[in-house]
C-alpha cells in the first residue's frame, strides 16, 4: 500500500479541519494510507492549532505577523512545504491571499473551501452578501487553487436554502455544516487518485467536470 500525505493551512477556529482529521487522518482510501503530516496556521491564535495537537498532529506557526511582503511569507511557508513533501494542500479558512508564485508552484496539489457558491461572491463577507441580494439558496464550493482568488476549477458544491429570517451567523452555520462534508469527500477523491487538475479543468475518475463541479444525477 502506498501513501498519500496532506498539509491543512488555517488561520482561525479550524472546524473544517476537524472534519478533515476525523474523515481522513490514518483512513485507507483507495488502497492509499492517508496522513495529515502537518496543521500551519499563520495566527497563533488558531484554534485549529489546538485542534491538531490534541490529535497529535504537528500543529506549525508561520506567522505572518511582522512579515513584510506577501513575497517574504510564501517564501517561509513554502520552506516549511518543501521538509513536508505533501501530496495535498487544503485551505481550510486560511485568510491570507497567497501569490502567483507559490500557487503556481503547488498548482494540481492544492484545494480551498469557499463559503459561496462561486463564481458568486468570491472575497469575504459571503452570506451578508447572499442575504442582501436576496439569494434564495447559498452554499459552499471547493475548487483548485489558482492565482486568481477563488476562481479555479470548481470540484464540488453543496446548496443551502435562504431563509427570510436568516442572520449572516445562521446563514453561516448552516453553510459550515455542509463544507465539512463537501470538503472531506473531494479530498478523499484526490487522495484516492480519483480527482486530478488538468490545464483549467477538473477530471474526477477521467471525467471532466463542469463549471460547477461534479452533480449526482
Ligand atoms: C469557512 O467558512 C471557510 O469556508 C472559510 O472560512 C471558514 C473557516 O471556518 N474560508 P473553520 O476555521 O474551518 O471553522
Amino acid at each position: 500500500m502506498s501513501s498519500k500525505k496532506i498539509v491543512v493551512l488555517i488561520s482561525g477556529s479550524g472546524s473544517n479541519l476537524q472534519a478533515l482529521m476525523d474523515k481522513l487522518h490514518k483512513q485507507q482510501i483507495n488502497n492509499q494510507h492517508v496522513e495529515i503530516v502537518a496543521v500551519i496556521s499563520n495566527k497563533a491564535d488558531a484554534y485549529g492549532l489546538e485542534r491538531a495537537r490534541e490529535a497529535n498532529i504537528p500543529a506549525i506557526l508561520v506567522a505572518s505577523k511582522g512579515v513584510a511582503s506577501r513575497d517574504q511569507y510564501d517564501a517561509l511557508l513554502a520552506a516549511e512545504l518543501e521538509q513536508l513533501q505533501p501530496d495535498l494542500i487544503l485551505l481550510a479558512g486560511f485568510m491570507r491571499i497567497l501569490t502567483s508564485g507559490f500557487v503556481n508552484q503547488y498548482q494540481g496539489k492544492m484545494l480551498n473551501i469557499h463559503p459561496s457558491l462561486l463564481p458568486k461572491y468570491p472575497g469575504v463577507n459571503t452570506h451578508q452578501r447572499a442575504i442582501d441580494a436576496g439569494d434564495e439558496a447559498h452554499g459552499a464550493t471547493v475548487h483548485f487553487v489558482t492565482p486568481e482568488l477563488d476562481s479555479g476549477p470548481t470540484v464540488l458544491q453543496a446548496k443551502v436554502p435562504v431563509f427570510a429570517e436568516d442572520t449572516a451567523q445562521d446563514l453561516a452555520d448552516r453553510v459550515l455544516t455542509q463544507e465539512h462534508q463537501i470538503y472531506a469527500l473531494a479530498a478523499s477523491w484526490f487522495v484516492g487518485d480519483r480527482l486530478k487538475m488538468q490545464g483549467q479543468f477538473a477530471y474526477l475518475d477521467g471525467k471532466q467536470l463542469e463549471q460547477f463541479g461534479y452533480a449526482a444525477d
